[in-house]
């Protein structure tokens, strides 16, 4: 892969801010072009996580290449209520894509066993991932390009408090031409402009950030199945909550992270152990600093009251009131 490492890219201090669909419309039409041009009639895999840039990459290369383009969704069990199921509906249904998936919620979790460190799962998530798509680059024969959801400040940002960013580094072991990175260029509004113009919904386009390592920061310590469920069912009550409130369109980033302990409760007139969810709800421009949204309590009051009744093994909702700093966004 060493020869087709990115090099340094740099957006023309020309190029204009894609901000309506027509200037979309223009951007798609010319990179169908290059697409087509540089890939001709070979095959192109794609990772496709179900992110928004993932997702734009690939309606972007469905339009230029159909089926030349082959999708992996890889299940890392990590991902929020019905996300896997929603990228399948999407793009194998909806797009009619070439699309593989992968479920490998038991070798994710199977390594994740008594890893508590932060840093740590992060590593694990990022190479077991590498591993299975690797595996599964193996498994289809003439694949020549592999496409990459890299956007402009992917580029740009510099190395920060944690070792962030998308799971799934570059595979080493299989062979490629080349990379189709057609967003690299591209600051996330450009990208949102452009997936809708491509037609995906809402849903898709808007959504809010979601780490690649999943839930897998957000049930902190060493990772458990059980508090993994309660942590993603928890989490869907939140989501239907905001939506139904429509704080969902308002609020950028909002989730449920499930620390490794327990408290004393009481539960149908009985003591009741068990973990506690911590609402995070934050507003930011580039996720470097971030405000927490005022929820009215009335909406507090039912996503509390819907989880702890709900959701197997919780017993308190708290609301998480630090900005960033001194917290981060997420709580690992
Ligand atoms: P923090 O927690 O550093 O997060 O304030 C800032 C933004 O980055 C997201 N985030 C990640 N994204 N891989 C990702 O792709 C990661 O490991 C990761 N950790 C944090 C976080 O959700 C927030 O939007």
């Amino acid at each position: 892969m060493e020869e087709i490492k990115q090099q340094t890219v740099v957006r023309p201090e020309t190029m204009e801010r894609i901000t309506s669909s027509a200037l979309a419309e223009k951007f798609i039409s010319e990179q169908v072009e290059k697409i087509r041009a540089k890939v001709g009639e070979k095959k192109v895999l794609l990772a496709l996580s179900g992110g928004v840039d993932s997702s734009v990459v690939a309606a972007l290369l469905i339009k230029a290449i159909g089926k030349q383009l082959i999708c992996v969704h890889v299940n890392h069990g990590l991902m929020r209520k019905d996300e896997s199921e929603g990228v399948i509906k999407l793009f194998r249904d909806g797009l009619d894509a070439n699309l593989i998936y992968v479920d490998a919620t038991e070798r994710f979790l199977g390594r994740l066993v008594d890893v508590s460190d932060p840093e740590q799962k992060r590593k694990i998530i990022g190479d077991e991932f590498i591993r299975v798509f690797e595996e599964e680059a193996a498994k289809i024969r003439g694949i020549s390009f592999l496409a990459q959801g890299t956007i402009y400040p992917d580029i740009i940002e510099s190395k920060g408090v944690k070792a962030h960013h998308n799971v799934g580094g570059l595979p080493d072991d299989v062979e490629f031409e080349g990379l189709v990175e057609p967003l690299e260029l591209l600051y996330k509004d450009e990208v949102r402009v452009v997936g809708r113009a491509l037609g995906l919904p809402s849903s898709m386009v808007d959504r809010q950030p979601f780490p690649g390592p999943g839930l897998g920061v957000r049930c902190l310590g060493a990772i458990t199945r059980d508090r993994l469920n309660a942590l993603r069912e928890a989490d869907a009550i939140l989501r239907e909550e905001f939506d139904i409130c429509g704080l969902s369109k308002t609020v950028w980033q909002y989730f449920i992270a499930v620390p490794d302990v327990k408290s004393v409760g009481v539960k149908d007139g009985k003591r009741y152990e068990g973990w506690f969810a911590v609402i995070r709800a934050v507003n930011t421009v580039d996720a470097m600093t971030a405000t927490i949204e005022e929820i009215p309590y009335s909406v507090l009051n039912k996503i509390t009251s819907r989880i702890v009744s709900e959701v197997e093994g919780i017993n308190r909702v708290v609301y998480d009131l630090t900005p960033k700093p001194t917290g981060t966004i997420e709580w690992e």
